[in-house]
């Protein structure tokens, strides 16, 4: 596409954000429709999401700067862009990538003119470019989690080039917004509210790849779920890394509380969902919002990491086994059909059977609606990577297995509660399954199939819990009698 392209227009581009970008999507757009033209052929892009629900937001980002330039989307990764979006939280999303790179390198043999980008947070780590600068010359465009909305221009250094760019900054404190986006789902949305984290516990590399806390001031968030909501969205998920410290370094400080009192205010807005609440910062004041509110969600998803509080010290988490419980029984008697998911670390450096019993204790107490338990992942640059007493894995294994087994137990348990109830669920598609089967969640956020067709997809509509098999409902559309 790079002879299509008026290098000279890059004389009188914006210098000020967004408008730099909106210009050189707007260059691109013309090269690529004079592209078509002349060629016959329409371009196509894919956008592989790793990780957790701050990347996948990242990626609709992405998604909609290469539509405003012209791509199509496409399901294969045999495309003209492909975008990895890559995750380094545990070591094995990390392989992931590289084992897939190698597939892209023939794809890219066949398809001249392909070109392949890598971002996110595997691409904040200096050791990674290095090894995709050195052996991995197939891939055009590196860039970090802090200048994704920088896209267009990388795009067009590429090109402008010839060859491989790498742009990672370590770190920063602008928040550039009014991008053209791509929702995954008319009816529901992620919104950011913050970005960063500043709590570094000691296993995690999440402060490192994404940088010092950062929140979005109240009147933006707002401005974007009302345009959401008029574009027909009925549930926000509002993310962040700890949305309980939201507000803090504002200008004019907010409480994350407070901020939900404003989103629960907008007409036509049905369920508001956020995530992650780290417990140490979990207010009184959000307890209050949450139990007067009719349209948060009554879940909860409080990563508890360890029950031990001896191991909960050395991850640098600042709660004990007991402040975690307290919390639990306040939050349970304010809300009393709360739903509670949580993220536990099996395997931490210095855990002992003890300590995981502490664990399994908790479980047992709490009794989770699910939990996702990963085994402790040691990542290069955190303080726990250089701790003593790294638990070996074949006791980790075990450890991991108990727990898993405990925690599906409980859960299966759990989810029956509502058998025979009925509850609204909100429709998000048709079960991949079985095509006569829709498939949505209830506000606690478990999963119910049921007969149903396209036309109820994006509504909430009433629904007979017939049977719960696990962690799953099956159900029929209620119809007043
Ligand atoms: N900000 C969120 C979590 C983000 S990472 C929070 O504080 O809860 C998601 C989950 O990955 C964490 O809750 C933790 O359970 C897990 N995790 C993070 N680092 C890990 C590591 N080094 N090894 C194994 N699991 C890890
Ligand atoms: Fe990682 Fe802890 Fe921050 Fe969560 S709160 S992202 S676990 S450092
Ligand atoms: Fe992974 Fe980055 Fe999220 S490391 S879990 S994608 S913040």
């Amino acid at each position: 596409m790079s002879k299509y392209l008026n290098l000279k227009n890059m004389d009188s581009v914006p210098t000020t954000e967004p408008d730099r970008q909106l210009y050189i999507i707007k260059q691109l757009r013309e090269a690529m429709d004079k592209y078509k033209q002349e060629t016959g052929s329409s371009p196509c892009y894919k956008v592989v999401t790793f990780g957790c629900q701050m990347n996948a937001r990242d990626s609709e980002k992405l998604s909609g700067i290469l539509e405003a330039i012209g791509y199509e989307a496409t399901e294969s990764e045999d495309a003209d862009f492909v975008i990895y979006n890559t995750c380094t939280v545990r070591e094995n999303a990390n392989l992931k990538v590289y084992g897939r790179l190698g597939t892209l390198k023939k794809i890219k043999e066949n398809r001249p003119g392909m070109l392949i980008a890598l971002c996110g947070c595997m691409m904040q780590e200096p050791h990674v470019v290095e090894k995709l600068r050195t052996s991995y010359k197939h891939v055009d465009i590196i860039f970090g989690t802090h200048n994704i909305y920088k896209l267009a221009e990388l795009i067009w250094d590429r090109l402008d080039s010839g060859s491989m760019i790498i742009d990672i900054w370590k770190d920063t404190d602008k928040i550039v917004e009014e991008l053209p986006e791509h929702r995954k789902y008319s009816f529901k949305s992620g919104i950011n509210i913050m970005f960063g984290c500043n709590n570094f516990c000691s296993y995690c590399i999440v402060p490192y790849v994404r940088g010092r806390e950062r929140s979005r001031r109240p009147e933006d968030i707002l401005a974007e779920i009302r345009r959401d909501v008029s574009h027909g969205v009925v549930e926000v998920m509002l993310l962040g890394q700890n949305v309980n410290s939201y507000g803090k370094t504002l200008e004019t400080p907010v409480t994350f509380a407070q901020l939900l009192t404003q989103v629960e205010k907008i007409d036509g807005l049905e369920r508001i969902r956020f995530m992650t609440s780290h417990p140490k910062d979990l207010s009184d004041e959000l307890i209050q919002v949450m139990a007067g509110s009719k349209k948060i969600c009554p879940h909860l998803h409080l990563p508890l990491q360890s029950g031990s509080t001896r191991i909960l010290k050395k991850m640098n988490r600042k709660y004990t086994k007991e402040d975690y419980l307290n919390l639990v029984e306040k939050l349970r008697n304010a809300c009393p059909d709360i739903s509670l998911t949580t993220d536990i670390i099996v395997g931490f450096p210095g855990e002992t059977e003890e300590d995981f019993q502490e664990t399994l204790d908790v479980v047992e107490k709490v009794r989770y609606d699910s939990a996702y338990t990963f085994i402790y992942s040691k990542r290069n640059g955190t303080p726990a990577a250089s701790m003593e007493d790294q638990v070996p894995e074949d006791v980790i294994k075990d450890r991991f297995d108990r727990l898993l087994e405990k925690v599906q137990t409980i859960a299966s348990q759990v989810c029956a509660r509502h058998e025979g109830q009925v509850m609204d669920v909100l429709v998000e598609q048709i079960n991949h399954q079985d095509k006569h089967l829709v498939t949505g969640r209830l506000s606690n956020n478990t999963v119910v199939h049921f007969p149903g067709d396209a036309s109820m997809i994006g509504k909430l509509v009433p629904v007979l819990l017939k049977e719960c098999k696990g962690f799953y409902y099956i159900g029929e559309l209620y119809e007043k009698r």
